[in-house]
């Protein structure tokens, strides 16, 4: 009896909370002007992943929480809409890439930036790439790399071969933040002797909590 009573109450809770989960996001998404919330399918092959946006609260925190300096370049690799991109370029980035490839994707992206009304100056440190991850070269200056389960561990595994490999033709600080990384790519990162984990980060109201942790990596320069 009292199971079965906990158990209605934890299904409520879970709806209660998708349901400030959703709210949240359409009153940040009319505060800023953007239409990103929308999740899509796009690439029909299975290794890479659909669009759906990091919650702008956790972009935040997670902005907020990285020591940027003004020579840092970000890249969001799979940068879907555009959303994560328009909100680092407000942070002191030399230079912030969004790499995508569905060209939809692309373009929703280019009028996202259009709508949220950047300054001239905060615009130009915004570039956009339509393309594969698997085609696109790693640029030597890049230092912190952003992930939102853009792919499997197979694709992954090629892309932090490149991160490595541009370290190696240009030793300096790089950093990799995962966005609700799964337990396979958790794994996978740890056995990875060139970084450790350095941060984790959770927002722990109702509606975010442990689910949407986000793990930061760092070069390990031994
Ligand atoms: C889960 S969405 C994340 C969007 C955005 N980064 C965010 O956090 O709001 C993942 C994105 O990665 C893109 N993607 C998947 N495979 C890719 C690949 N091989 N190269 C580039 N982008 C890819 C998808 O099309 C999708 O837009």
């Amino acid at each position: 009896m009292i199971e079965v009573l906990l158990k209605k109450i934890a299904y409520l809770v879970d709806k209660i909370r998708v349901k400030l989960f959703r709210f949240e996001e359409q009153v940040f998404e009319k505060k800023y002007n953007l239409t990103t919330i929308k999740h899509e399918r796009g690439s029909t092959k299975k290794e890479y992943r659909g669009y759906a946006p990091t919650p702008i609260r956790i972009l935040k925190l997670t902005l907020e929480r990285i020591n940027i300096n003004e020579n840092d370049i970000f890249i969001d690799i799979g940068s879907g809409k555009g959303r994560v991109i328009i909100f680092a370029a407000l942070y002191n980035f030399r230079k912030v890439i969004g790499l995508e490839l569905i060209k939809e994707f692309h373009e929703d992206a280019k009028l996202n930036i259009e709508r949220f009304k950047l300054s001239e100056n905060i615009r130009d440190k915004i570039e956009l790439v339509n393309d594969d991850v698997c085609n696109y070269v790693i640029n030597d200056d890049t230092t912190i790399f952003y992930f939102a389960n853009p792919f499997s561990i197979q694709i992954y595994s090629k892309v932090f071969d490149k991160i490595y490999n541009s370290y190696i033709n240009n030793k300096r600080l790089i950093k990799i933040i995962i966005y609700r990384p799964v337990l396979l790519v958790k794994l996978y990162i740890e056995k990875i002797e060139w970084l450790r984990l350095i941060d984790v980060i959770e927002d722990n109201t109702i509606m975010y909590g442990k689910d949407y942790q986000v793990h930061i990596y760092e070069i390990n320069e031994k």
